[in-house]
Protein backbone atom coordinates (compact mmCIF):
# COMPACT_ATOMS: atom_id res chain seq x y z
CA UNK A 1 0.00 0.00 0.00
CA UNK A 2 1.39 3.63 -0.64
CA UNK A 3 2.40 5.27 2.45
CA UNK A 4 1.64 9.52 2.45
CA UNK A 5 4.16 9.23 5.17
CA UNK A 6 7.58 11.33 3.97
CA UNK A 7 10.36 9.61 5.16
CA UNK A 8 12.35 11.65 7.82
CA UNK A 9 15.71 12.32 7.33
CA UNK A 10 18.95 13.29 9.62
CA UNK A 11 22.71 13.65 9.83
CA UNK A 12 22.93 9.24 9.75
CA UNK A 13 25.11 8.32 6.73
CA UNK A 14 22.13 6.49 4.87
CA UNK A 15 20.00 9.81 5.60
CA UNK A 16 23.16 12.02 4.13
CA UNK A 17 23.06 9.77 0.88
CA UNK A 18 19.33 10.27 0.24
CA UNK A 19 19.69 14.04 0.78
CA UNK A 20 22.96 14.64 -1.25
CA UNK A 21 20.78 12.32 -4.00
CA UNK A 22 17.71 14.44 -3.71
CA UNK A 23 19.72 17.56 -4.29
CA UNK A 24 21.06 16.02 -7.97
CA UNK A 25 19.74 18.62 -10.58
CA UNK A 26 17.56 16.17 -12.59
CA UNK A 27 19.16 17.62 -16.37
CA UNK A 28 22.53 19.44 -16.09
CA UNK A 29 22.72 21.33 -19.29
CA UNK A 30 25.78 23.34 -20.74
CA UNK A 31 25.35 26.36 -18.99
CA UNK A 32 25.73 26.97 -15.68
CA UNK A 33 22.73 26.37 -13.40
CA UNK A 34 21.01 28.82 -11.22
CA UNK A 35 19.53 26.91 -8.51
CA UNK A 36 17.63 28.75 -5.34
CA UNK A 37 17.67 27.60 -2.05
CA UNK A 38 15.20 29.28 0.55
CA UNK A 39 13.17 28.48 3.66
CA UNK A 40 9.84 29.69 4.60
CA UNK A 41 7.16 29.09 7.42
CA UNK A 42 4.31 27.37 6.48
CA UNK A 43 2.52 30.65 5.80
CA UNK A 44 5.27 31.39 3.70
CA UNK A 45 7.18 33.86 6.37
CA UNK A 46 10.70 34.14 5.27
CA UNK A 47 12.35 35.57 8.37
CA UNK A 48 12.32 35.98 12.38
CA UNK A 49 14.02 39.14 13.66
CA UNK A 50 15.23 39.91 10.36
CA UNK A 51 16.94 36.67 9.93
CA UNK A 52 16.35 33.16 8.25
CA UNK A 53 18.37 31.42 10.95
CA UNK A 54 15.27 31.86 13.00
CA UNK A 55 13.38 29.08 10.81
CA UNK A 56 16.29 26.77 10.49
CA UNK A 57 15.77 22.83 11.70
CA UNK A 58 19.68 20.86 11.76
CA UNK A 59 17.93 18.76 8.24
CA UNK A 60 17.60 22.49 6.94
CA UNK A 61 21.30 23.29 7.75
CA UNK A 62 22.36 19.91 5.81
CA UNK A 63 20.49 20.77 3.30
CA UNK A 64 21.81 24.31 2.99
CA UNK A 65 25.59 23.09 3.30
CA UNK A 66 25.05 20.72 0.78
CA UNK A 67 24.22 22.59 -1.46
CA UNK A 68 27.28 25.00 -0.96
CA UNK A 69 29.22 21.38 -1.03
CA UNK A 70 28.12 21.29 -4.55
CA UNK A 71 28.31 24.44 -5.84
CA UNK A 72 31.22 26.16 -7.57
CA UNK A 73 29.69 29.81 -6.87
CA UNK A 74 27.18 31.13 -3.77
CA UNK A 75 25.51 33.81 -4.93
CA UNK A 76 23.41 36.12 -2.70
CA UNK A 77 21.42 40.06 -2.94
CA UNK A 78 23.36 42.75 -1.08
CA UNK A 79 20.49 43.00 1.48
CA UNK A 80 20.55 39.08 2.83
CA UNK A 81 24.53 39.47 2.39
CA UNK A 82 24.15 42.70 5.15
CA UNK A 83 21.42 41.17 7.17
CA UNK A 84 23.16 37.77 7.58
CA UNK A 85 26.11 39.06 8.03
CA UNK A 86 27.67 37.30 5.07
CA UNK A 87 31.73 36.18 5.34
CA UNK A 88 33.69 33.43 2.92
CA UNK A 89 31.83 30.19 2.40
CA UNK A 90 32.99 26.96 4.29
CA UNK A 91 32.62 23.34 2.82
CA UNK A 92 30.71 21.88 6.49
CA UNK A 93 32.53 18.41 7.67
CA UNK A 94 29.52 16.52 6.87
CA UNK A 95 29.94 16.76 3.18
CA UNK A 96 33.99 17.46 2.68
CA UNK A 97 34.03 13.80 1.57
CA UNK A 98 31.51 14.61 -1.51
CA UNK A 99 33.45 17.57 -2.64
CA UNK A 100 37.10 18.07 -3.66
CA UNK A 101 38.81 21.36 -3.68
CA UNK A 102 38.40 24.47 -1.49
CA UNK A 103 34.95 26.09 -0.88
CA UNK A 104 32.73 28.23 -3.61
CA UNK A 105 33.30 31.89 -3.72
CA UNK A 106 30.49 34.14 -2.60
CA UNK A 107 29.38 36.78 -4.89
CA UNK A 108 26.90 40.08 -3.54
CA UNK A 109 24.80 41.26 -6.36
CA UNK A 110 24.42 44.86 -5.97
CA UNK A 111 22.94 47.90 -7.71
CA UNK A 112 24.39 50.79 -5.52
CA UNK A 113 27.75 49.76 -4.13
CA UNK A 114 27.39 50.79 -0.76
CA UNK A 115 30.04 51.52 1.62
CA UNK A 116 28.68 48.99 4.43
CA UNK A 117 28.79 46.11 1.72
CA UNK A 118 32.55 47.29 0.76
CA UNK A 119 33.26 47.02 4.64
CA UNK A 120 31.54 43.27 4.54
CA UNK A 121 34.05 42.38 1.55
CA UNK A 122 36.89 43.64 2.87
CA UNK A 123 39.49 41.59 4.50
CA UNK A 124 37.83 38.26 3.24
CA UNK A 125 40.94 37.58 0.92
CA UNK A 126 39.02 37.43 -2.38
CA UNK A 127 36.47 35.11 -1.37
CA UNK A 128 33.38 37.38 -0.85
CA UNK A 129 33.30 39.47 -4.42
CA UNK A 130 31.12 41.69 -5.43
CA UNK A 131 28.74 41.30 -8.97
CA UNK A 132 27.73 45.15 -9.48
CA UNK A 133 25.38 45.53 -12.37
CA UNK A 134 26.19 47.25 -15.39
CA UNK A 135 25.12 50.75 -14.15
CA UNK A 136 27.22 51.24 -11.07
CA UNK A 137 29.28 54.03 -11.06
CA UNK A 138 32.65 53.91 -11.46
CA UNK A 139 33.58 55.27 -8.10
CA UNK A 140 32.06 53.09 -6.09
CA UNK A 141 33.92 50.20 -7.87
CA UNK A 142 37.38 51.80 -7.76
CA UNK A 143 36.27 52.41 -3.93
CA UNK A 144 35.75 48.70 -3.09
CA UNK A 145 39.05 47.83 -5.32
CA UNK A 146 41.12 50.06 -3.44
CA UNK A 147 39.92 48.47 -0.28
CA UNK A 148 40.93 44.99 -2.28
CA UNK A 149 37.60 43.50 -3.05
CA UNK A 150 37.14 41.91 -6.36
CA UNK A 151 34.41 44.09 -8.70
CA UNK A 152 33.45 41.87 -11.27
CA UNK A 153 31.08 44.49 -13.53
CA UNK A 154 28.01 42.47 -15.10
CA UNK A 155 26.70 42.46 -18.45
CA UNK A 156 23.97 44.97 -19.48
CA UNK A 157 20.64 43.66 -19.79
CA UNK A 158 18.28 40.83 -17.80
CA UNK A 159 20.07 40.14 -13.91
CA UNK A 160 19.98 36.45 -14.82
CA UNK A 161 21.53 36.43 -18.14
CA UNK A 162 24.30 38.32 -16.62
CA UNK A 163 24.96 36.47 -14.02
CA UNK A 164 25.02 33.11 -16.18
CA UNK A 165 27.51 34.55 -18.40
CA UNK A 166 29.73 35.99 -15.54
CA UNK A 167 29.23 32.35 -13.99
CA UNK A 168 30.59 30.85 -17.21
CA UNK A 169 33.56 33.71 -17.37
CA UNK A 170 34.26 31.99 -13.69
CA UNK A 171 33.87 28.06 -15.49
CA UNK A 172 30.99 27.42 -12.33
CA UNK A 173 28.45 25.30 -13.31
CA UNK A 174 26.41 25.35 -10.56
CA UNK A 175 25.36 28.41 -8.78
CA UNK A 176 23.56 28.33 -5.42
CA UNK A 177 21.21 31.61 -4.90
CA UNK A 178 20.73 31.92 -1.48
CA UNK A 179 18.44 34.68 -1.75
CA UNK A 180 16.79 36.88 -0.36
CA UNK A 181 13.14 37.17 -1.48
CA UNK A 182 13.19 40.08 -3.91
CA UNK A 183 16.26 38.91 -5.92
CA UNK A 184 14.49 35.56 -6.16
CA UNK A 185 11.46 37.28 -7.67
CA UNK A 186 13.89 39.17 -10.14
CA UNK A 187 15.76 36.01 -11.38
CA UNK A 188 11.80 34.12 -11.41
CA UNK A 189 10.84 36.69 -13.27
CA UNK A 190 13.53 36.70 -16.15
CA UNK A 191 13.39 32.83 -15.90
CA UNK A 192 16.44 32.39 -14.65
CA UNK A 193 16.05 30.02 -12.12
CA UNK A 194 17.11 26.42 -12.82
CA UNK A 195 15.80 25.03 -9.81
CA UNK A 196 14.06 26.11 -6.30
CA UNK A 197 15.71 24.19 -3.38
CA UNK A 198 12.52 25.14 -0.57
CA UNK A 199 12.60 23.87 3.28
CA UNK A 200 9.23 24.53 4.90
CA UNK A 201 10.09 25.05 8.41
CA UNK A 202 7.94 22.93 10.72
CA UNK A 203 5.61 26.34 11.99
CA UNK A 204 2.96 28.49 11.65
CA UNK A 205 3.50 32.57 11.66
CA UNK A 206 0.72 33.82 12.53
CA UNK A 207 -0.66 37.93 13.39
CA UNK A 208 1.76 40.89 14.11
CA UNK A 209 3.24 43.61 11.72
CA UNK A 210 2.67 42.89 8.22
CA UNK A 211 3.79 46.38 6.82
CA UNK A 212 7.13 45.02 6.58
CA UNK A 213 8.51 44.90 2.78
CA UNK A 214 9.66 41.12 3.30
CA UNK A 215 7.51 39.42 5.55
CA UNK A 216 8.90 38.24 8.87
CA UNK A 217 8.22 37.18 12.17
CA UNK A 218 7.78 40.44 14.26
CA UNK A 219 6.39 42.42 17.11
CA UNK A 220 2.91 40.93 18.09
CA UNK A 221 2.92 37.60 15.90
CA UNK A 222 2.70 33.73 17.29
CA UNK A 223 4.97 30.91 16.38
CA UNK A 224 2.89 28.07 15.82
CA UNK A 225 4.99 24.53 15.92
CA UNK A 226 3.94 21.91 13.58
CA UNK A 227 4.56 18.91 12.57
CA UNK A 228 4.06 16.85 8.98
CA UNK A 229 1.95 13.73 9.22
CA UNK A 230 1.30 12.80 5.05
CA UNK A 231 2.27 14.31 1.81
CA UNK A 232 1.93 13.54 -1.43
CA UNK A 233 2.33 15.25 -5.03
CA UNK A 234 0.19 15.36 -8.59
CA UNK A 235 0.89 14.64 -11.59
CA UNK A 236 0.45 18.53 -12.69
CA UNK A 237 3.63 19.25 -10.04
CA UNK A 238 1.76 20.09 -6.80
CA UNK A 239 2.78 19.07 -2.99
CA UNK A 240 -0.45 18.41 -0.67
CA UNK A 241 0.61 18.14 3.09
CA UNK A 242 -1.27 17.29 6.55
CA UNK A 243 0.23 19.17 9.42
CA UNK A 244 -0.73 18.43 13.05
CA UNK A 245 -0.77 21.05 15.48
CA UNK A 246 2.00 20.66 17.60
CA UNK A 247 2.18 22.18 21.69
CA UNK A 248 4.18 25.27 22.80
CA UNK A 249 2.57 28.02 21.25
CA UNK A 250 5.77 31.03 21.10
N1 LIG B 1 14.09 32.67 4.19
C1 LIG B 1 15.13 32.61 3.42
O1 LIG B 1 15.46 31.56 2.87
C2 LIG B 1 15.94 33.86 3.18
C3 LIG B 1 16.99 33.80 2.27
C4 LIG B 1 17.72 34.96 2.06
C5 LIG B 1 17.40 36.12 2.72
N2 LIG B 1 16.40 36.14 3.60
C6 LIG B 1 16.08 37.38 4.32
O2 LIG B 1 15.61 38.32 3.36
C7 LIG B 1 16.04 39.64 3.72
C8 LIG B 1 16.82 40.27 2.59
O3 LIG B 1 16.22 39.99 1.37
P1 LIG B 1 15.74 41.12 0.36
O4 LIG B 1 14.80 40.45 -0.57
O5 LIG B 1 15.31 42.32 1.11
O6 LIG B 1 17.08 41.55 -0.36
P2 LIG B 1 18.02 40.75 -1.38
O7 LIG B 1 17.21 40.19 -2.49
O8 LIG B 1 18.94 39.86 -0.65
O9 LIG B 1 18.92 41.95 -1.91
C9 LIG B 1 18.33 43.03 -2.61
C10 LIG B 1 19.49 43.86 -3.09
O10 LIG B 1 20.13 43.16 -4.16
C11 LIG B 1 20.65 44.10 -5.09
N3 LIG B 1 19.99 43.88 -6.37
C12 LIG B 1 18.67 43.68 -6.59
N4 LIG B 1 18.45 43.54 -7.89
C13 LIG B 1 19.65 43.62 -8.50
C14 LIG B 1 20.06 43.53 -9.84
N5 LIG B 1 19.18 43.35 -10.83
N6 LIG B 1 21.38 43.64 -10.12
C15 LIG B 1 22.26 43.83 -9.12
N7 LIG B 1 21.92 43.94 -7.83
C16 LIG B 1 20.63 43.83 -7.54
C17 LIG B 1 20.32 45.48 -4.54
O11 LIG B 1 21.46 45.81 -3.74
P3 LIG B 1 21.98 47.32 -3.41
O12 LIG B 1 20.95 47.88 -2.48
O13 LIG B 1 23.32 47.09 -2.76
O14 LIG B 1 22.06 48.04 -4.70
C18 LIG B 1 19.10 45.21 -3.68
O15 LIG B 1 18.91 46.17 -2.67
C19 LIG B 1 16.88 39.50 4.96
O16 LIG B 1 16.07 39.78 6.06
C20 LIG B 1 17.28 38.03 4.95
O17 LIG B 1 17.50 37.55 6.25
C21 LIG B 1 15.63 35.03 3.84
Amino acid sequence: MLSTRPPALDDDPASLDAIWTALQPDQPTGAPMIRAVMISSIDGTTTVDGRSGGLGTPTDRLVYDAMRARADLVLVGSGTALAERYGPAVVSPVWTDRRTGPAPTVLVLTRSLPDRLIDLCAGTDDRVRIAAAHEVGRQRIEAARARGVRVHVLDPGPTGAAVRALASRLHAREVDFEGGPRLLGTLLSEGAVDDLVLSVAPELIVGGDDSTLTPGHGPGSTRVPMRVVSAFTCPRGGLYTRWAVGEGVR
